[in-house]
């Protein structure tokens, strides 16, 4: 069986700077500028990225041919990033990275120099999108298309000042208040005409996208909101030639969920309940407070259950699954969450059993190596000429966009494969399908 490879893919080298913009320069931002200013100064280790430590197999496995992704497909080197952002609160990345008290102070002093360097632009703000925030960095416009050629001119000014050669755009700022498509999210059309008269259903996640991909910068979302999942900017992105992909950063409980749940069902083995708690003590679980953002979140933690654990195709095991997610802000832990989870399954002849899993996680750390990842992937995604929803950085996000009518990927086992068969796909490396007969004398062709 021979996987066709129709494509020819012509990648263009990562030459030059690439500008990384994140809106929001809170705990998850400043860990990664901080992170991979530590590591450039050989003052700490990639640890958690893939594009830095990961590795492909390519060819048959007797072959034991093994390449670095960052060997394998030609991505920006960290040396080549340059980075800045937007936030409501004008404190530079230093300032921020002391105040998120994520990284230890004498980390945080060691790189002083580089993090005060970047001084967040003033954000596109809306307090009915987040209602437990409100600071003074925030832009004026006429109407929310003014908003958004103000962001795309502050684009193309950081570019220039940086002498930046492209640009990827990810989403590191607040949960908003969850909002599902209305009318004016279903065309690009509706949704320019909705920016002019200033429709309320528009937020600003949708307003800093939209700049982004006029400007023909990949963005990627890394929170719940709901911006490349709908209709208009999926439009846009495949006008303009451009990448998206999203939805919320897969880091503690969830990333252990899709590793435990497909387990238990290639198992065959029944859940009766899940239950997930979290106690997180810094501003995004302030933020999450709030029952609009919680509901933002609650939606793609629980998604990812639904899928995996399908009721309609195994009735008999998770017909009566109770999937509960519960998120409590408890400031005493800062950015140190800690998540429980009850699984409450049964085995043969229904025998009731329970798994108990108690993460104690830093949510920045976890998250900091999926945003340069992501960042890195976003460009290297441009360069091979993708345009639209790049669904194999599923692996990623606890709620992978896909093209409509597709149920989306969870397990996190297959997210990976897709990923390495994609990066084999671009460098014209064969396939792998794990069929492995051809060892045992079956032609597979
Ligand atoms: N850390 C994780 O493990 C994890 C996992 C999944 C998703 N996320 C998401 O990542 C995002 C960032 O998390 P965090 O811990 O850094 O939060 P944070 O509160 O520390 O930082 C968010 C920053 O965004 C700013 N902000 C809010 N709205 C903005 C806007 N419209 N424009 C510009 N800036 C804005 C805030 O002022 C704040 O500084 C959140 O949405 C969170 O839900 C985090």
């Amino acid at each position: 069986m021979k996987l066709e490879q129709k494509r020819d893919f012509k990648i263009s080298q990562a030459q030059g700077k690439l500008a990384v913009l994140t809106p929001g320069l809170g705990a998850v931002a400043t860990t990664f500028f901080a992170g991979v200013e530590a590591i450039k100064r050989g003052l700490a280790r990639p640890i958690g990225s893939y594009t830095q430590i990961g590795q492909v197999r390519l060819g048959k496995r007797t072959e034991n041919r093994f390449k670095k992704v960052s060997e394998l497909v030609p991505l920006a080197s960290l040396d080549q990033l340059v980075f800045g952002g937007w936030d409501l609160f004008p404190e530079n990345a230093y300032e921020a990275a002391k105040h998120a008290q994520v990284l230890e102070k004498d980390l945080i002093e060691a790189l002083k120099e580089p993090l005060s360097q970047i001084i967040p632009m003033s954000a596109v703000f809306d307090r009915e999108f987040v209602k437990r925030l409100d600071g003074p960095n925030v832009k004026k416009g006429l109407n929310k298309m003014d908003l958004a050629d103000q962001l795309r001119s502050d684009i193309r000014n950081f570019m220039k000042v940086n002498h930046c050669d492209r640009a990827v755009m990810v989403w590191c700022a607040s949960t908003e208040v969850y909002t599902p498509p209305s009318s004016v999210h279903q065309s690009l059309q509706l949704f320019e005409e909705g920016l002019k008269r200033n429709d309320p259903a528009i937020s600003p996640s949708q307003i800093y996208t939209y700049a982004a991909l006029r400007e023909r910068v990949p963005y990627a979302n890394g929170s719940p909101n709901v911006s490349v999942e709908m209709p208009c900017l999926q439009e846009l992105a495949n006008e303009m030639a451009t990448p998206i992909c999203g939805s919320d950063f897969k880091t503690g409980q969830t990333l252990l969920k899709t590793v435990i749940a497909p387990g238990l069902r290639n198992r065959q083995l029944g859940v009766a309940g899940w239950y997930s708690t979290n106690i997180l003590g810094n501003r995004d679980g302030e933020v999450l407070d709030d029952p609009g953002s919680f509901k933002s979140k609650e939606v793609s933690k629980t998604g990812v259950l639904t899928d995996i654990l399908s009721e309609k195709r195994y009735p008999e095991l998770y017909k009566d699954l109770h999937h509960v997610v519960r998120i409590n802000y408890y400031p005493p832990r800062g950015d140190n969450k800690e998540g429980w989870d009850n699984i409450d399954i049964f085995g043969w002849l229904g025998y009731p059993m329970q798994i108990k899993v108690n993460f104690l996680c830093r949510d920045s750390i976890l998250a900091a190596p999926i945003v340069l990842d992501l960042a890195l992937f976003m460009d290297l995604a441009s360069r091979a000429q993708m345009r639209g929803i790049q669904e194999w950085l599923s692996f990623y996000f606890k709620a992978p966009v896909t093209q409509r009518g597709l149920t989306p990927e969870h397990d996190l086992s297959v997210q990976l494969l897709k990923l390495e068969n994609t990066l084999r796909f671009f460098t014209q490396e064969e396939l792998i399908h794990h069929l492995g007969l051809t060892y045992y004398g079956v032609d597979e062709g």
